[in-house]
């Protein structure tokens, strides 16, 4: 496999490269340290086109291929982790599946406010009792003339309360167990949905994640996302495409944690000379390096796999295994070769340790992604 980025592929990166720099790095710091989400950045996302990269241009989006919107996640990730994943959660989980699965009705009235970013998406399938076994749904979704009632909550919902089109997964048919599953488009201006907990969390700490809750809520029959019982395989289908999103994230995290390495050993003094002169952390800096870059063909892999219409499932949860495991023992390292400092928040490095985790547990833990390949390769 052949990875030599395309010209317009190598523009993407440049240009979000440089948009990560200056628009989102200066950012980094405070908006961790506050929980604050950052409004202004995707605001600036949306006018560049960033949050409709995969849509196709007659929806309004940029009609670019997987491979750079996995770059642009990447790059995103580098110096903000929560900026990578609000991007990855409204295009791989909630765009992608509308356009996958969408009526041509459905595609026309919500594609073009996502894509154009005047509306963020997000994908609520977890609940308090259905995180890894995502089949065991208690959210009910009755049909009545219609329209169709929901009952239930969500909880860990990335983008929850700044989102205002989500992917809601219920139950319609109880007695059929996962395949009674069906999934809907729900708008937050809908009477019956609110907000619950605020998660207060570890790392990514500017990103919004939330409970939701819907009582009595009535959406429109239209509203139903592939058929009633495809849910479950819908929700699954998403989370393959969603997971090569968090290994870009991953991975943009490892890489950002080796730069400001880098940057640090070059610059620190010890015994008179700078610390990178030192065989010991030289070795380190070489098993970090080389853990990302395997990081990084299996993410891009993954991408190219889903852009040319092969089969990703365990391709994905290869990628994400790996560079989610890479971020967590590359920031680990970043932050010992920083020695104190690094342990504290005048140097990035802590931010992205503590950011890194949780690309181990979302859109489908490391044990997951396990289950995952092994189902794939042990037949
Ligand atoms: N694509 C299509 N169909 C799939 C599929 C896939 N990737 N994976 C499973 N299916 C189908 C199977 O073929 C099977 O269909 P049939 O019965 O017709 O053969 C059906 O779904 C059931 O499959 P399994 O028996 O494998 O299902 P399971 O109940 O054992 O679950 C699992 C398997 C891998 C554990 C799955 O439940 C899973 O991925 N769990 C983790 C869920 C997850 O990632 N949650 C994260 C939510 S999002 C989030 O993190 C928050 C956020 O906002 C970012």
């Amino acid at each position: 496999m052949n990875f030599n980025l395309t010209e317009e592929q190598e523009a993407i990166r440049e240009l979000i490269r440089n948009f990560s720099l200056n628009e989102v790095k200066p950012l980094a710091a405070e908006v961790d340290k506050n929980h604050r989400f950052p409004e202004e950045t995707v605001q600036k996302l949306a006018e560049t086109g960033f949050l409709g990269m995969v849509i196709p241009t007659e929806y309004g989006g940029a009609g670019t291929d997987d491979l750079s919107y996995i770059i642009s996640v990447e790059e995103l990730s580098r110096v903000c982790a929560t900026t990578g994943v609000i991007v990855s959660a409204h295009t791989s989980l909630c765009c992608w599946p509308i356009y996958k699965f969408g009526t041509k009705e459905q595609k026309d009235k919500y594609l073009h406010d996502l894509a154009s970013g005047r509306k963020l998406g997000a994908f609520a399938l977890t609940e308090a009792s259905a995180g890894t076994d995502a089949a065991s749904q208690r959210s009910v979704a009755v049909l009545d003339g219609e329209e169709y009632i929901i009952n239930g909550s969500k909880v860990f919902i990335t983008n929850g309360g700044k989102a205002e089109t989500y992917i809601v997964f219920a139950m319609t048919d109880k007695t059929k167990g996962l395949k009674g599953i069906s999934a809907f488009i729900v708008e937050s201006t809908t009477p019956g949905f609110s907000i619950g907990k605020k998660e207060d969390k570890l790392g990514i700490r500017g990103s919004s994640t939330t409970e939701l809750i819907f009582q009595d809520m009535r959406i429109p029959k239209e509203n139903l996302l592939g058929k009633e019982g495809d849910g479950f395989k819908i929700a699954m289908q998403t989370l393959d495409g969603g997971r090569i999103g968090i290994a870009a994230q991953a991975l943009g995290i490892a890489q950002g944690a080796l730069d400001e390495t880098i940057e640090y050993v070059l610059e620190r003094q010890q015994f008179n000379k700078p610390i990178a002169s030192f065989q010991a952390i030289q070795f380190e800096i070489a098993n970090m390096a080389t853990q990302i870059e395997a990081a990084r063909l299996l993410t891009y892999q993954a991408a190219t796999a889903k852009q040319e219409g092969r089969p990703y499932s365990k391709l994905a949860a290869m990628a994400k295994l790996f560079a989610a495991e890479t971020a967590m023992y590359v920031t680990t390292k970043a932050v010992q070769l920083h020695g104190g400092y690094g342990y504290t928040t005048d140097y990035p490095v802590e931010r992205m340790m503590r950011d890194a985790k949780i690309t181990e547990i979302y859109e489908g833990t490391s044990e997951v992604q396990r289950m995952v390949i092994a189902g794939s390769v042990i037949k």
